[in-house]
């Protein structure tokens, strides 16, 4: 091969070598801005906390466990989230209220109050919780979590997640 035939083959191998980097340059500018929005949402923190109004304390009965629930859609990024909150609102007194989720604290299927036994039952595997979530017999672990509560102009207001309690 003569010295032309050499020159001509690297001025080959520079203009393919531009070529690639300004081709994967092109791509990088493209292509991270697009990579950042498709994982923005996994990386952000997980904001699920809030405050919800459960209306008027008056129209709560003390001494018996009243159901609410409510379902709240979140919005992160491209992802739409929908959970349904399920609890009961147990008032001691005009101004005492606690408020328990109704989630089993075993393997999660949702407890509901008994009046005839006083006890939260969980259908899936007979656990049975007491009027304030204390686990009274079978498989659950810890008492049922609870929501931190305030009253504000008479309403009754939840601070969202639930806490888990351990005894
Ligand atoms: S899920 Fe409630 S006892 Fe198992």
């Amino acid at each position: 091969m003569s010295a032309s035939g050499r020159n001509q083959l690297s001025r080959r191998d520079f203009i393919k070598a531009t070529v690639i980097s300004i081709g994967g340059l092109i791509g990088a500018v493209i292509g991270m801005p697009s990579v950042a929005y498709l994982l923005s949402p996994s990386l952000r923190a997980e904001e699920d906390s809030a405050s919800i109004d459960l209306g008027p304390l008056e129209k709560y009965p003390i001494g018996v466990p009243t159901r609410f629930e409510f379902t709240r859609t979140k919005v992160n990024g491209w992802e739409r989230t929908t959970t349904n909150y399920g609890m009961y609102v147990v008032r001691r007194s005009e101004s005492e209220v606690r408020v328990f989720s109704d989630i089993c604290t075993h393997l999660g299927c949702r407890v509901t109050w008994h009046p005839d036994q006083e006890h939260y039952v969980s259908p899936c595997h007979d656990g049975h919780f007491d009027i304030e979530g204390s686990v009274i017999s079978g498989p659950p672990p810890r008492p049922l979590d609870e929501f931190v509560t305030e009253i504000e102009d008479g309403n009754l207001l939840i601070h969202l997640p639930a806490l888990k309690r351990t005894s």
